[in-house]
């Protein structure tokens, strides 16, 4: 049963994108556990195919969608594809190499880092979001990062700070809808893109990565820390 002042989602379709690796496999995993039903997504359905049979063996529905989201034409087609869901978990993100040099920091790095990190997570917002208000329930969480005062990987970290403005935009008007939107900052956490470095370990994004899907009292806009749930 779900905890008081917790949503209900038994049930309900969540499409995790980035969910073969890293956060997004803790993230599906989470929210399995609470009874969701996952659309996993990465770049090749085979990257989740031993995710997607780990959790269908606890009894909730599965299914794998592979883009690029380097590619506009692919994001489309993930949409239509997908279908209409109740959860959107935009993890998936690249990035860009460390720059000691960063005022060279070259034109694809920032058109590459906005494109994934910040158009397409935008993108996928706006196509899930239409079915979301009309049925009057929604969330959707936008991974973003906490990183601070590192010129050096300057093209990543703005990509992440045009997302969370998008979020606080958006958020109040459609909390009045039913639909929650909100920002995670996972901490920094070893996985391929935290690298071995990062003091805490992959699984420690659990349970807070699931409060901003959880939260049932309409808190929207608003930056959930998954550290701080440990
Ligand atoms: N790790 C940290 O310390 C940390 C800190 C702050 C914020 N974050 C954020 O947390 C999220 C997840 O990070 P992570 O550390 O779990 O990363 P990760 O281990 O590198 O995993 C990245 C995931 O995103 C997918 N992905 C990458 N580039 C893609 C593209 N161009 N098109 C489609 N899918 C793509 C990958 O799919 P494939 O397997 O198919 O390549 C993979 O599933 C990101 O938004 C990141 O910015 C991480």
């Amino acid at each position: 049963m779900p905890e008081m002042n917790h949503a209900d989602i038994r049930g309900r379709w969540a499409l995790v994108t980035g969910a073969s690796r890293g956060i997004g496999r803790q993230v599906a995993m989470g929210l399995a556990s609470h009874g969701c039903n996952l659309i996993l997504h990465s770049r090749q359905t085979s990257g989740t195919d031993e995710l997607a049979e780990e959790l269908r063996e606890t009894g909730v529905s599965v299914r794998q969608v592979m883009a690029e989201l380097d590619d506009q034409n692919q994001v489309d087609r993930l949409i239509a594809e997908c279908g209409p869901i109740d959860i959107l978990y935009n993890n998936a993100a690249i990035m860009t190499r460390y720059t000691p040099e960063w005022l060279s920091t070259p034109a694809e790095d920032f058109r590459s880092s906005f494109e994934v990190n910040t158009i397409s997570v935008i993108r996928l917002c706006h196509g899930f979001l239409p079915h979301m208000i009309e049925s009057g329930w929604g969330r959707i969480v936008n991974v973003t990062s906490g990183i601070q005062e590192q010129p050096e990987l300057l093209a990543y970290s703005i990509s992440k700070g045009a997302l969370d403005k998008y979020v606080t935009d958006i958020a109040p008007s459609l909390a009045e809808k039913g639909v929650l939107v909100n920002l995670l900052d996972p901490g920094w956490l070893r996985t391929d893109l935290g690298g071995p470095n990062a003091p805490n370990s992959v699984e420690s994004v659990l349970p807070g990565a699931l409060e901003p899907v959880l939260v049932n009292d309409g808190t929207a806009g608003k930056l959930f820390r998954a550290q701080d749930y440990r």
